[in-house]
């Protein structure tokens, strides 16, 4: 399968299947957002839970916080938004479309359709574009305020420094977590959820001393951690690379950046960053807002402004990318010749974790107890239910969506002495008989692994 076709392959799958449809679709849509159905939620929400307990519940001194996402507009002025989050804009003067300069890709693709038409192409000369968002907020016209919705979760965090030193009082190193709604003005979003113009981030701001070795060993230790997230959940480490940015291509904020990269259908790209932020942002909202910001550590007594290592990851791009990860087309060996479309997604982001099914519907006997042993596993995980067409339909359509277990209720079930229904996993495809009652602990080893 051409990887360019995988990634078409997929957007239709997420709009056939219920996962990811193009924003307000009915009014013609709206370039840069996407709207997650039913199983794009569950996909979207297991994947966030999957990071929380990775890098907050399963580790110490890290704190949870959930800022607001509309900001005193001080705030961007004193991260140095305002004045430095640009992209580098040009704008074909042919057909006045707009392109980022930095991404050739996209330049190269625009040039290719005017040479086909046999037309000229003139570009402007780069100019800085501002990508921050506007909001105006108040209800009296002309007196409105203008903010910005954020363009990185990351300040909320840092502007609530002080209420997490007097309300916690945390010892030095120690990390604070955040996952919300961020929001940027792209110039060209593309690539289906790769580059949009509001989606999610996953941070954690470590807070450590100004020390260059300790800040050297914290990032390294983040790089590390942050790459074991995705091999944990079954990404193939081969398609995973660090890639260290150059200075010139680095944030305002950064002293030092590695990105984590996919190897995607249009070459190696971003999935996450790990930034040195230095005292940018703590030093930055001390002089902007006159407010002490500095940590005085208990044990030795000194005071002074901690440093902030940063894992800074998106939700859609890692989603898409354990997308193009778990997709597979393969052959059917149990129907001649027949071809299967599986996602092969770990269970803990597969959106159901089991599917169970009667074997006739027209069975009240097999529904009934197909009923009780779905209602049952359903207080435990997310279970769907399916009673249309014949067995290798269910299987089929179960497997597109990456559920890794199917329960089949058979007239076996029903015997007093058997009490035992068919397992059959999704990447084997290999059936055994198990007893109802250990279907639940069976089901919660998978997402144990
Ligand atoms: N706080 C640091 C920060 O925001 P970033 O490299 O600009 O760093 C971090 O963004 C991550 O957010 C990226 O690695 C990517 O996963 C995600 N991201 C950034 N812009 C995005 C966009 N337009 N669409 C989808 N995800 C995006």
């Amino acid at each position: 399968m051409a990887e360019q076709n995988k990634l078409e392959k997929i957007v239709a799958l997420c709009k056939r299947r219920g996962f990811i449809f193009p924003g307000s679709e009915i009014y013609g849509g709206l370039r840069g957002t996407w709207d997650y159905g039913p199983l794009g939620t569950e996909l979207k929400f297991n994947l966030k839970q999957s990071w929380w307990e990775y890098m907050v519940h399963n580790r110490e001194n890290v704190f949870g916080m959930n800022a607001s996402i509309l900001m005193n507009p001080k705030v961007w002025e004193a991260s140095g938004h305002v004045e430095s989050f640009t992209d580098p804009l040009i704008e074909c003067k042919t057909c006045n479309e707009r392109f980022r300069a930095d991404k050739s890709e996209d330049i190269r693709e625009h040039e290719e359709a005017h040479a086909k038409k046999k037309e000229k192409i003139e570009w402007t000369e780069p100019k800085q574009f501002n990508i921050l968002v506007e909001a105006k907020l108040g209800v009296v016209e002309g007196e409105k305020t203008t903010v910005f919705l954020r363009g990185e979760i990351t300040q909320g965090v840092h502007v609530n420094f002080k209420n997490i030193i007097d309300s916690m009082h945390p010892k030095i190193p120690f990390g604070l977590a955040q996952i919300g709604k961020a929001f940027r003005n792209e110039i060209t979003p593309r690539n289906f959820i790769f580059r949009s113009r509001e989606f999610e981030q996953m941070e954690l701001q470590t807070y450590v001393k100004p020390d260059e070795s300790i800040a050297t060993d914290m990032f390294n230790e983040m790089k590390e951690l942050r790459l074991n997230w995705y091999l944990g959940l079954g990404m193939n480490k081969d398609k995973l690379r660090f890639r260290e940015h150059e200075p010139d291509e680095r944030a305002h904020y950064a002293r030092a950046a590695w990105d984590i990269e996919y190897e995607t259908p249009w070459g190696w790209d971003e999935a996450e960053g790990i930034h040195h932020r230095g005292d940018w942002d703590l030093s930055r909202h001390a002089q902007f807002s006159g407010q002490d910001l500095s940590y005085l550590d208990p044990e030795t007594n000194e005071r002074f402004v901690p440093w902030v290592i940063e894992t800074s990851a998106g939700v859609e791009r890692p989603l898409l990318y354990f997308l193009l990860d778990a997709y597979c087309e393969e052959k059917d060996p149990t129907k001649d010749g027949a071809s299967r479309i599986v996602l092969k997604l770990h269970p803990k982001l597969a959106p159901y974790k089991v599917a169970v099914f009667p074997l006739l519907k027209n069975k009240p006997e097999l529904v009934e107890k197909a009923r009780e042993i779905y209602k049952e596993l359903k207080k435990h995980f997310n279970v769907a239910w399916d009673d249309r067409g014949n067995i290798g339909k269910r299987y089929f359509s179960q497997d597109e969506i990456g559920t890794p277990y199917c329960v089949t209720v058979d007239f076996d079930t029903l015997e007093k002495e058997g009490d035992t229904v068919t397992i059959r996993d999704r990447d084997t495809m290999k059936q055994e008989r198990i007893s109802v009652s250990e279907l639940k602990s069976f089901i919660q080893k998978s997402l144990e692994q």
